[in-house]
Formats: structure tokens, C-alpha cells, sequence
């Protein structure tokens, strides 16, 4: 199988691109429902721009999506769905009413019962979510894996923050990750982390070699079930161990033959594995402001807690699914753990945003070898985009068109509502201190001469010296000659003047590869340091 990333709606992926019984490990960290933002990857411009940013809220609403979702479950459409899911929905919608919380819960039996289809019959499941609705989100989850024969595992507390105060209540700096398996026999590899110190203390002694050591008990003495009389070196007692193992300990010099003339094992530092991995992990930090891996998507999870759950549910060259995958920590450490992965994410910011850490931790070969579903390759399918028009996917014709067009590299602008003219903005290289801005604004509709003057207008108003117009139908004449009365740039960092305003079709970005071709100061997704300080404290105020 070959990596494959796709652009979309995970039910939709799930349904129609992932097989039966074709994954080993899934791991999802869907929104939470905690009324936290989240997805502001590109809010560090400026005090405006952060208010704008607000791609997608962690909140949810009862709306179509939710009617349709709980017609399917109550009707067990294709079969689906367990009697048990079926009745715990049902139970639920009683409950709670059809409200935020209901949407969230069906929204995830959806999904959870088409990702229990697609595991292996060794295949694990691991669900991260928070406190606000995880006793929820466990129900769900034991009606579809528990109901069909799977098995709840654990449920994994990480401590994600730091102590801080929360108003009235204790801190809240856990995140809970719920392990299952889909039946009882499952992959499995035992993980440690290391002894604390103190442990380590007890390693006093040193052999020539420098290695470390303490000795154990070999007498069974006083310990219930027996033990093996005999006399070894002299040495009569009831021993632990029998004669041909005691002998095989000497060969190997494991054997320590104490002043006071006994005989005592000895542990080598070298051979301790560690402590098996207990359910609470208060030993893997949040990514700090300095973290290398730090990309400035606020939901990002770090590396390491990836790592663990990777190595204990899958072995090489398996296939490992992140069905939510945001900025791509499950697939990045899958690609460096040298197992396959599948990738789903609803907004295009992931998905660009996944394309540059991959490139940039495993080099540009690296984008070849994966498969990209989803995302326009033609009008048709850029058309179609952009006439998808519902809420969750607000404005991702407009993200697609202006990342795509810009390489990557220019800011989307993620305000609701009415957007001033703005989908993008870029920065480059300028004479003055400063950079210079570039306004990216994308048109799917039908477009006019009036338009081009409006983006003049939001040019003057933001003091951007150049403006792109995307545009999926055809300019007319006039938009052309309205664009061309705006005038020509150069700064010295050009070898050519440009048009201050410049006309781009979707048709000369997929067909003739068109891209902005402008020495860019500012590498947006590079720059993630800077703009998470911003971030931080927003997710604080927010959590
Ligand atoms: C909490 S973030 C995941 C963060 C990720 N674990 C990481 O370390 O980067 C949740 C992600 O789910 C995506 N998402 C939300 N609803 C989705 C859906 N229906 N299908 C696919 N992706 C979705 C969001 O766009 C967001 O990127």
C-alpha cells in the first residue's frame, strides 16, 4: 500500500475509500466538544487577524448533519450499527435533547462504528479526547467495539499541562486517551520508561567493564512454593533457581560470591528495561514554545505520545490510520517508524500543512511516494469545491485555492462572516524595514470589473502594495483593464516589474501550474514559533 492523505470528511473517506478490515492501529483526536477554538494555524499578524481566526470552533450544533446522522443510526442504515448503539442513541436523545452534545455523540458513532469495520481482526483503537465528554464518549464506543466481540483496555490519563489555576475548580490538565482492541487477540509490544533515579542508586557496584550492578536474593528461603536443595561451590541452601540454571548464571558471570560466603545474583543495570508503561502518563510535556517539532496548530499533539502508542499497537510496515489527523503527528512519526499510514483532515490548512512536515522532516521524495486523494486536480473537481457550501467546509475553496497558489506560504484569513475582501495575505522581501503585504482574494462566483476596484479599495486600506485576484470563471475585458489602471511594482529585490494587481484563473493554477512567484519574507508555516506565543495565551484564556 502506498501513504495515502485525503482532503475531506472522514465518514465519507471511511466509507468509500478504506476496506474492510485493512487497518492495524487507529488513533483519532476529533474536536472535543470543550468549546475550545482550535485550527488557528495562521493568526499571527496582527491584532485584527487574530480576532478574524477562528477557522473552526470547537462547539456543535444541532443542525442537518444531526438529523441525518440519528435517522441513520435509529434505521441501522446498511446495518451499520449494533442494537446496542442503537438503543444507546435512541436513550441519549431522550436524555440530552437534541442539542450540542447529542450532535457530538452521534457525530462520533458514525465514525467509531465505520473505523471498528476497517481495523483488522488485531487491530487497536485509541480514542483522545478530555474530561468534558469522555464518560459520553466511552458508552459510545463499548456499543460498538465491546458489543462485537472487542475489548476495552485502558483508559490512559495525560497530564497535558502544567499545574495552573482554574477558576473555582481544580486544575484541569488531563487529557484521556481510550484504548481498545477489536478482539482479544491483538498486537502487542510491552513499553517502558525508564526507573527514576533513586532506582538507579541501587547500582553501586562496577565491574571491570565499568557496567553497574546490585545484587538480588538467590535463596528461596521464607518465600512460599519451594525451592531446590542443593550444595553449589560449597555453598549448601535452598535455592530459587535449579542446578543447570545456577551453572548457566556462573558461565555467564552473573553470579556474585559475597565475603560472608553466600551466593547472591547479579542484576545489571544494562538488562533493566524499565517500568512497563502504566495507564497514567504524567511523563510527556506539552511542546514547549522551543520544540523543534512545534508547528503552531494549537491542537498539535506532541511526537513522543504518538511514538508510545504506535510502538505498542503495530509492528513495521503496518497500517496506521489518523482519521482527524490536524497537523499530521500520527502520520509523521508512522513515516519515521517506518509504518504505512492513512491520513484524513476536513480543512485544507492540515493538509498543506502535513505536505510541508513530512518535506521537511524526510525531504522532498518524500511527497512523491504518497497518494493525495481529495484535494481539485481539475475544473471539475475545483468546481466542486467550491460549491460545496456547508458550514464545516466554509470557505475551503477559497483556503485550497489561495495555499495552492501561493505554495504554501501565504496566511489564510479565517474570519467568518463577511471577510473584507481578504482570503489570504502574503508578505515579501521590501526596501523598507518592514515586509511589504500581498492580498490573496479568491472569487468562485461571478466576477466583474467592480470587484478588481474593491480590491484596490482593501489595498489602500491595508497599505498592501500587491493584490491577487484568483478567479474560477474567466476575467472579463474590463476586469483586466481595471486591473491594469492600478499601475506596475518593482522593488530592487525583483528582476522584473510586476502588475500591482494581477488576474489568475483556477484553470492556470491546475493547468499550466501557475504560482506566486515572489521572494516571500515571511514562510508562514516555518514561522509557527512566532506566532504560537500569540496562541498560547489565547488556548489559555480559552480552555
Ligand atoms: C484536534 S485536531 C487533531 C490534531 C492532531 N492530533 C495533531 O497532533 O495535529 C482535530 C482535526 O480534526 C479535523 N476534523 C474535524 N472534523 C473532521 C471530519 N469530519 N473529517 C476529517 N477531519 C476532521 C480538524 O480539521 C482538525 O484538524
Amino acid at each position: 500500500m502506498v501513504n495515502q492523505l485525503f482532503y475531506g470528511d472522514n465518514l465519507d473517506v471511511l466509507r468509500k475509500h478504506i476496506k474492510d478490515e485493512s487497518v492495524d492501529l487507529c488513533y483519532i483526536d476529533p474536536p472535543f466538544n470543550s468549546k475550545r477554538n482550535y485550527n488557528q494555524i495562521y493568526n499571527n499578524i496582527g491584532k485584527e487577524d487574530r480576532a478574524q481566526a477562528q477557522a473552526f470552533i470547537d462547539t456543535w450544533t444541532w443542525d442537518d448533519f444531526g438529523n441525518r446522522g440519528l435517522a441513520e443510526i435509529l434505521e441501522n442504515y446498511q446495518g451499520r450499527f449494533t442494537s446496542q448503539s442503537i438503543d444507546l442513541i435512541a436513550g441519549l436523545t431522550k436524555v440530552l435533547g437534541k442539542g450540542s452534545l447529542l450532535a457530538y455523540l452521534v457525530t462520533m458513532t458514525l465514525r467509531v462504528a465505520e473505523i471498528y469495520r476497517v481495523l483488522k481482526p488485531t487491530g487497536s483503537f485509541y480514542l483522545h479526547c478530555d474530561p468534558t465528554a469522555s464518560h459520553y464518549l466511552k458508552l459510545i464506543i463499548d456499543g460498538i467495539f465491546c458489543a462485537q466481540g472487542g475489548d476495552f483496555k485502558n483508559e490512559l490519563i495525560w497530564k497535558r499541562t502544567t499545574a495552573h489555576n482554574d477558576s473555582k475548580r481544580y486544575g484541569n490538565n488531563i487529557d484521556i486517551i481510550f484504548f481498545y482492541t477489536k478482539t482479544l487477540n491483538y498486537i502487542w509490544n510491552q513499553q517502558y520508561k525508564p526507573h527514576d533515579e533513586a532506582y538507579h542508586q541501587r547500582f553501586r557496584n562496577k565491574d571491570d567493564d565499568g557496567r553497574a550492578w546490585t545484587d538480588d536474593n538467590l535463596t528461596a528461603k521464607g518465600l512460599s512454593g519451594g525451592g531446590y536443595e542443593y550444595e553449589y561451590k560449597g555453598v549448601k541452601s535452598l535455592w530459587r533457581v535449579p542446578i543447570e540454571t545456577m551453572i548457566k548464571l556462573d558461565d555467564e558471570g552473573k553470579l556474585h560470591f559475597t565475603k560472608k560466603g553466600g551466593i547472591r545474583l547479579k542484576r545489571y543495570l544494562e538488562d533493566i528495561k524499565g517500568v512497563a508503561l502504566q495507564c497514567l502518563w504524567e511523563d510527556i510535556p506539552p511542546i514547549n514554545s522551543q520544540a523543534r517539532e512545534r508547528l503552531g496548530y494549537p491542537t498539535q499533539k506532541p511526537e513522543v505520545l504518538l511514538e508510545r502508542i504506535i510502538k505498542a499497537s503495530s509492528n513495521e510496515g503496518d497500517i496506521v490510520l489518523d482519521a482527524y489527523c490536524g497537523c499530521g503527528t500520527t502520520v509523521a512519526v508512522s513515516q519515521r517508524l517506518k509504518r504505512e499510514w492513512i491520513g484524513i483532515d476536513i480543512t485544507y490548512q492540515s493538509i498543506s500543512l502535513i505536505l510541508k512536515r513530512l518535506e521537511d522532516s524526510f525531504g522532498k521524495g518524500v511527497l512523491d511516494e504518497i497518494k493525495l486523494n481529495g484535494i481539485p486536480k481539475d475544473m471539475e473537481s475545483a468546481i466542486a469545491l467550491a460549491n460545496k457550501k456547508d458550514d464545516r467546509t466554509r470557505k475551503e475553496f477559497e483556503k485550497w485555492a489561495v495555499l495552492t497558489y501561493s505554495n504554501n506560504r501565504a496566511i489564510v484569513n479565517q474570519k467568518k462572516g463577511a471577510d473584507q475582501g481578504i482570503d489570504g495575505i502574503a508578505y515579501f522581501q521590501s526596501e523598507k524595514d518592514e515586509p511589504e503585504k500581498i492580498i490573496l482574494q479568491v472569487k468562485s462566483g461571478k466576477a466583474k470589473s467592480g470587484d478588481i476596484r474593491d480590491l484596490q479599495g482593501t489595498m489602500t486600506l491595508e497599505q498592501a502594495q500587491l493584490g491577487i485576484f484568483i478567479t474560477l470563471e474567466e476575467p472579463t475585458k474590463d476586469m483586466i483593464k481595471t486591473a491594469k489602471t492600478a499601475g506596475i511594482y518593482q522593488n530592487k529585490f525583483m528582476s522584473q516589474s510586476c502588475d500591482r494587481i494581477q488576474i489568475v484563473t483556477i484553470q492556470e493554477i491546475l493547468e499550466s501550474n501557475k504560482r506566486l512567484d515572489i521572494r516571500l519574507s515571511l514562510e508562514v508555516l516555518k514561522s509557527a514559533e512566532k506566532q504560537m506565543e500569540v496562541k498560547a495565551i489565547q488556548m489559555e484564556l480559552d480552555i
